[in-house]
């Protein structure tokens, strides 16, 4: 069953309890494919492998300095949804940028909610491009790696979008709702339930601890980069 959890003490109650963890990949795949980037990301992990699995994001995160982001995105020529994707590459040291945010979309577009087969098979081929463009050994290093670009990449195109329409970030919401399975029955849910979670009417843009997103000052600094 899915529940919509609307009341923000409820959206924050379910963010902090670890009884209720992201939706499971629903597919396997072989190394360096879409749903071994699904599997080894921080994104859709929990218990010690999250931890695991965000400490490297937040390292690679914690080496770009945002007021940095902020005047490669002001100087950017690139339009708003590819800023985020091409600056955050630039920033990490990769090669072959063009490539990058190229084929970052085929991946975000099944990332959360995976498409049907030709859509599965695009993606594999842009994961697979971004693999080798990241030394070819599909480790948990370089899948965390694409993680973080793709997570950055339609959230913060929406910022952008928000900031070169209205000359302001405040009132944009990209991430309106995000969801949870309940591992056993609670008062909110049953074991096995979806619980889609209203982030927008919790005024939490960025979801919760532990998994707030680890990006929120270098997106803010590419928009307002932008909006420059
Ligand atoms: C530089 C741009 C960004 C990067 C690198 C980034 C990166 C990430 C990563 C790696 C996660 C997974 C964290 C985890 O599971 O522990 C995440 C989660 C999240 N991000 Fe971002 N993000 C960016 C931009 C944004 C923007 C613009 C928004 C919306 C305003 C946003 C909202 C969220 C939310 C709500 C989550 C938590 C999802 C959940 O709990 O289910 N992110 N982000």
């Amino acid at each position: 069953m899915e529940i919509f959890v609307e009341c923000p003490d409820d959206v924050r109650a379910v963010l902090a309890d670890p009884r209720f963890i992201p939706v499971p990949p629903d597919r396997s795949g072989p190394q360096g494919s879409m749903a071994w980037l699904r599997s080894a990301v921080a994104r859709f992990s929990h218990g010690t492998d999250h931890v695991r699995r965000r400490a490297i994001v937040e390292a690679d995160l914690a080496a770009i300095d945002p007021a940095a982001l902020a005047t490669a995105a002001a100087r950017s020529s690139r339009p708003a949804d590819e800023v985020a994707v091409a600056v955050l590459a630039e920033a990490l040291g990769m090669p072959d940028v063009d490539t990058v945010v190229a084929e970052v979309p085929a991946i975000a577009a099944g990332y959360l909610m995976p498409g049907g087969a030709a859509a599965e098979h695009a993606a594999d081929c842009a994961v697979a491009a971004l693999v080798k463009l990241l030394g070819g050994t599909p480790d948990e290093r370089v899948a965390n790696r694409i993680g973080l670009l793709v997570q950055a990449y339609a959230a913060t195109a929406a910022l952008v979008r928000a900031a070169v329409e209205h000359g302001s970030i405040v009132d944009a919401a990209p991430v309106r709702t995000t969801r949870r399975v309940a591992t056993v029955d609670t008062e909110l849910a049953g074991a096995g339930d979806t619980l889609v979670l209203d982030l927008a009417a919790a005024g939490l843009p960025f979801g919760g601890e532990p998994r707030l997103c680890p990006g929120r000052a270098h997106a803010v600094a590419i928009a307002e980069g932008v909006a420059r």
